[in-house]
């Protein structure tokens, strides 16, 4: 199949680098020219295991990225897969979504086949059937039978997206008839995995859905955990047994210092916002970001309370990714924390495998360091933030601070005897 997919970020890119895998014709179509040139270029702009190697296989054959839309009139579907950042209310901003509608429908005004335009961005329920579907239409002068419309939800996950493509626990397909729901189904087939076939707006629903009760599972299990760490039980034990439960299943019970990411925050913001404008009170929702938002001062509180007086104090941080295998710091837990010790007036030297770069564009004047030696060298305390597997092997690295007070925001070390944030 001739595939297009507009929107050249973390879901787009892989999206595409995957369909050419499976082998169809794929086009990305991204408004950021330096985006473009670094796929054309066999680069990928950002980090993710495999992604490299698909593009070095596929770009120059049947994988390309343009700035131009005259692509799309030449494919069977298009894939939108544009951000949809918070509104300041907490809302999910959909003029990108809105845009990238428009200008498909510009470029299908000439087109006289059938073409599917598929929603994977992740969006509240009735955005393709009140947002994208009147814009398409509207620009492309054509009326609701001469064209098709999907909403195919992402459930991939940063640092493990490509994997999570190729072996998707299900995937979710809704549309208003058959035909359309047939032709997204066909730009997978070669995968193994359960389809689901729903509604648009049910497909929207579902990955709401789907976040929320993951970000549940993790601000319940922190909860637990801060009830542990002031009883001296150890949270991992505990939920290794609660997690043996198969009603439970034993993923995301690690209890830490939060969630963050480009989704799950901004996703449970937006299905409470949803909640209140049509009159509803999400009490449960509200008090998972309410715990979310909690545990990074937690870690804090117990440096101050280890450490003293935090002012003039040197403070390692390990970590700064929002969670290992990526370099994406949206959202990262490491933000807050940083901000409150900054204005602790903290001298932070600070390491991640692959996010240094990241962090540095929102913290341009903390001390980046290439090792974890370099960044725990002399430092009076050290916090850690991320899950990277190569913090596992750290040990004497730890003899060089000047004192040696280690504290976990994520359950990785392997030494033993150290302190985390809720055990
Ligand atoms: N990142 C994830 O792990 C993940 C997982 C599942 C779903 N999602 C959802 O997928 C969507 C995309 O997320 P992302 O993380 O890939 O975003 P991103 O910000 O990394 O990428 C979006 C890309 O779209 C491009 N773009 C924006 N408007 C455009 C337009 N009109 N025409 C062409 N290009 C345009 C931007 O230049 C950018 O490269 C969001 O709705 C997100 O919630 C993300």
């Amino acid at each position: 199949m001739k595939i297009s997919v507009v929107g050249g970020g973390y879901v787009g890119l892989v999206t595409a680098a995957c369909f050419a895998e499976l082998g169809h014709d794929v086009s990305i179509i991204d408004h950021g020219p330096a985006k473009v040139k670094s796929i054309n270029a066999k680069k990928p702009p950002i980090y993710e295991e495999g992604l490299e190697e698909l593009l070095k296989r596929h770009v120059g054959t049947r994988l390309r990225a343009s700035t131009s839309y005259d692509f799309i009139p030449l494919s069977d579907l298009t894939f939108i897969c544009v951000g949809t950042p918070p509104n300041p209310d907490g809302s999910a901003d959909l003029s990108k979504v809105e845009a990238a509608s428009r200008s498909i429908g510009s470029v299908l005004k000439k087109s006289g086949n059938y073409h599917v335009v598929v929603v994977k961005s992740t969006v509240p329920p009735g955005t393709t059937q009140k947002i994208v579907i009147p814009a398409v239409l509207h620009e492309a002068e054509k009326s609701e039978d001469e064209m098709g419309f999907a909403m195919n939800p992402e459930f991939l996950r940063e640092g493990h997206a490509v994997e999570d493509f190729i072996h998707p626990d299900r995937i979710v397909i809704g549309s208003r008839n058959l035909r359309d729901a047939a032709r997204v189904a066909n730009a997978y087939q070669g995968l193994s995995a359960p389809f689901l076939r729903t509604g648009l707006t049910a497909a929207e629903m579902i990955k709401y859905t789907s976040n929320s009760f993951l970000a549940t599972k993790i601000s319940f299990s922190n909860e637990i955990g801060n009830i542990c760490k002031k009883l001296g039980i150890d949270v991992y034990e505990v939920m290794k047994g609660v997690g043996m439960d198969r009603r439970i299943g034993p993923s995301f019970l690690d209890a830490g210092a939060g969630f963050g990411g480009s989704c799950f925050p901004k996703d449970v913001h937006a299905l409470i916002k949803l909640a209140e404008t049509i009159g509803e009170d999400p009490i449960l929702l509200r008090s998972v970001i309410d715990v979310n938002e909690k545990q990074p001062g937690r870690i804090v509180q117990l440096l101050r309370a280890r450490i003293g007086e935090l002012k003039g104090k040197r403070i390692a941080i390990l970590g700064l990714a929002f969670k290992d295998n990526t370099d994406d710091v949206r959202e990262s837990r490491s933000i807050p924390v940083i901000e409150e010790l900054l204005e602790s007036g903290v001298v932070i030297t600070a390491y991640d495998p692959i996010a240094n770069p990241s962090m540095h564009k929102i913290f341009p004047t903390i001390t980046y360091c290439s090792t974890a030696a370099d960044a725990l060298r002399g430092a009076e305390g050290c916090l850690v933030m991320t899950e990277w597997p190569e913090f596992e092997d750290l040990k004497e690295e730890f003899d060089l601070m000047a004192n040696k007070v280690i504290i976990e925001g994520r359950r990785i070390l392997s030494i033993k005897g150290g302190e985390g944030i809720c055990w």
